[in-house]
């Protein structure tokens, strides 16, 4: 299989909300994508491990809420790389609810859609979920959406396992540079700090080794910050 082909994919970065009535919930998602014009229907293919899944399967509703392009890595981290199994993801998050009681994210978001569920498909480790779309707001005209080619090229991001587009690299063995400084890792999303690389968007220059990095630097993909890192 070459993996490669598949980051030819285009896909954009979602937060996907539920609620039971008693929890509300969210998680980052790459497959949504619309179906049908008429009626507007959108499928989402869902873990069945995300804690989201089940309360989607409860309420049969759920909402869409589209990345901003600069959104932010926390907002990325706490979404897509926590479950709510554990934490509140709601707790300092700007939200509001669509007309049928769904929660919406509106924090680093674009847009959104509210979702009525009328079909679920068994598809092995995930549920596709295919929805009509019943309300949505566009939140900013002017700004781009985040795409998963983006989120990958430029804010170095991975996807973790429960992705649909997860692709398991550690038989391979690390690429080799030029640089002989360790690299670390991000134990909580998989990002690898190159010190022959950087961090453009945080502005560090290549050549910067891990330890002389500011201690307020976080991981660009997910927020967490360097004590979350280990060498590589
Ligand atoms: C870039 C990215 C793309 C993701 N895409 C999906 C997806 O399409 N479907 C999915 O089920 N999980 C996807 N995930 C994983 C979930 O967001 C992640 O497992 C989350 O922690 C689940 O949260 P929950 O348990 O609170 O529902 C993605 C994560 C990231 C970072």
């Amino acid at each position: 299989m070459d993996f490669e082909a598949f980051y030819k994919i285009s896909y954009g970065l979602y937060v996907i909300s539920a609620s039971n009535g008693k929890k509300i919930n969210g998680y980052i998602a790459n497959t949504a994508f619309q179906v049908t014009a008429s009626p507007p229907q959108i499928a989402i293919s869902c873990n069945t491990d995300n804690f989201t899944c089940g309360l989607i399967e409860q309420s049969k509703k759920f909402s869409i809420s589209i990345l901003n392009q600069n959104a932010k890595a926390e907002t990325i981290g706490l979404f897509g790389y926590k479950s709510g199994k554990d934490i509140d993801k709601f707790e300092s998050i700007d939200y509001t609810k669509a007309q049928s009681g769904t929660p919406v994210v509106l924090e680093d978001c674009i847009a959104w859609f509210d979702c009525k569920v009328n079909q679920v498909i068994e598809v092995g480790s995930h549920k596709m979920f295919i929805a009509t779309i019943v309300e949505n707001n566009l939140l900013n005209a002017d700004a781009d959406p985040l795409t998963y080619e983006y989120y990958r090229k430029v804010k170095k991001g991975v996807a973790p396992k429960n992705a649909p587009t997860y692709i398991d690299k550690s038989p391979e063995t690390p690429k080799e540079t030029d640089s002989t400084m360790t690299k670390y890792k991000c134990l909580a999303c998989g990002y690898i700090y190159d010190p022959a690389i950087g961090d453009e968007e945080s502005g560090i220059e290549p050549g910067i080794a891990f330890e002389d990095l500011p201690d307020d630097w976080t991981c660009p993909t997910c927020g967490s910050p360097k004590e979350m890192f280990e060498a590589v």
